[in-house]
C-alpha cells in the first residue's frame, strides 16, 4: 500500500475533526497576536492548549468565536468552514465558549441562569436543566441563590453548564479551574471526564498542569502566537523536559 493517502482517506479524516485549524492569523486592532495556528480536534478528545502567559491561548479561542479582529485562515468547526462567519452564527454550529470570566449573570439565581441560554446548536438539543441538576447536584442545592451568593467552583459549574444547555458539542474552556481550591478542582476533573464520556469534544486552556495532565488526550503549547509543541498524552513523560523548558512546569 502506497504511504501516501488517498482523497478519500483524508476527507473521511477530516469530516471526524469537531475543529480544524489551519493557517490562523488573528489581530486586535492593529496588533498581529496569532501567526499560522495549526490545530485540530477530533471527536470526543480533550485536547489541552498550554503556554507560558500571553502566548495566545485565549486569542485562539476568541478567534474561533469570531471575538478577536480580523481573522486569516481556515476555522472548520465539524467540517463547515466558519472564517467568515459571525460569532452568532458560529456558535450555531455546536461550539460554546467558557471565558475565563465565566459570564454568568449574577444578579439572577441559578435556575435562572440555566433557563436563559437559547438552544443554539442546528444539530443537537442542549441539555434540560433536570439532566443539568443530575450532573451538577451542587446547582440543584442552590437553584435559587443568587449568582453573587454561589462560591467560586459553583460559579464555574454554572458557566458550563449554561453552555451544554445550548446544545454545544465542542466546548473552549478558558482557565476554568484558576483560582478554586484544589477539592473544587477535583469536582471539575470530575465534570471533565464526565462530559468526555458522553461524547462532548473539549478544548481547555489551563495553566493548573497538574489538572490537565491527567485529563487530556493531547496538548498543543503556544508561544507568541504559534504552535511549537504538540504531542499525545502517551508521550507526556518524554515531553517533560521540553515543558519544563517552554513552561517551567
Ligand atoms: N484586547 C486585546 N487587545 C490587544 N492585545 C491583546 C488583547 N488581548 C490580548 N492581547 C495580547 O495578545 C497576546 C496574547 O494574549 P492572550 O490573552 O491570548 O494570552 P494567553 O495565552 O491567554 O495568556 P494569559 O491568559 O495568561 O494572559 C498578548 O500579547 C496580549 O497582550
Ligand atoms: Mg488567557
Amino acid at each position: 500500500m502506497s504511504a501516501v493517502q488517498s482523497p478519500s482517506v483524508s476527507a473521511a479524516a477530516q469530516s471526524t475533526a469537531a475543529l480544524s485549524i489551519e493557517n490562523l492569523q488573528a489581530w486586535y486592532g492593529e496588533s498581529h497576536i496569532l501567526h499560522n495556528v495549526n490545530l485540530s480536534v477530533n471527536k470526543g478528545e480533550v485536547v489541552t492548549l498550554l503556554g507560558r502567559n500571553g502566548a495566545g491561548r485565549t486569542t485562539t479561542m476568541r478567534a474561533i468565536m469570531g471575538l478577536t479582529g480580523a481573522r486569516k485562515g481556515s476555522i472548520k468547526i465539524g467540517g463547515v468552514e466558519t472564517i467568515a462567519l459571525p460569532t452568532y452564527k458560529i456558535a450555531h454550529h455546536g461550539v460554546g465558549y467558557c471565558p475565563e470570566e465565566r459570564g454568568i449573570f449574577s444578579s439572577l439565581s441559578t435556575e435562572e441562569n440555566l433557563l436563559l441560554p437559547p438552544s443554539l446548536s442546528i444539530t443537537e438539543k442542549g441539555m434540560s436543566v433536570d439532566e443539568i441538576y443530575d450532573m451538577f447536584p451542587n446547582l440543584k442545592e442552590r437553584r435559587n441563590s443568587q449568582g453573587t451568593r454561589l462560591s467560586g467552583g459553583e460559579q464555574q459549574m454554572l458557566a458550563v453548564a449554561r453552555i451544554l444547555r445550548t446544545g454545544a458539542r465542542l466546548l473552549l474552556l478558558d482557565e476554568i479551574s484558576e483560582g478554586l481550591a484544589p477539592v473544587i478542582v477535583q469536582t471539575l476533573a470530575r465534570m471533565i471526564t464526565t462530559l468526555k464520556a458522553k461524547g462532548y469534544t473539549i478544548v481547555m486552556v489551563e495553566q493548573n498542569f497538574r489538572f490537565a495532565a491527567p485529563l487530556a488526550d493531547r496538548f498543543y503549547v503556544m508561544e507568541h502566537g504559534q504552535i511549537v509543541e504538540s504531542f499525545a498524552s502517551s508521550q507526556l513523560e518524554q515531553k517533560m523536559p521540553v515543558l519544563n523548558a517552554l513552561l517551567g512546569v
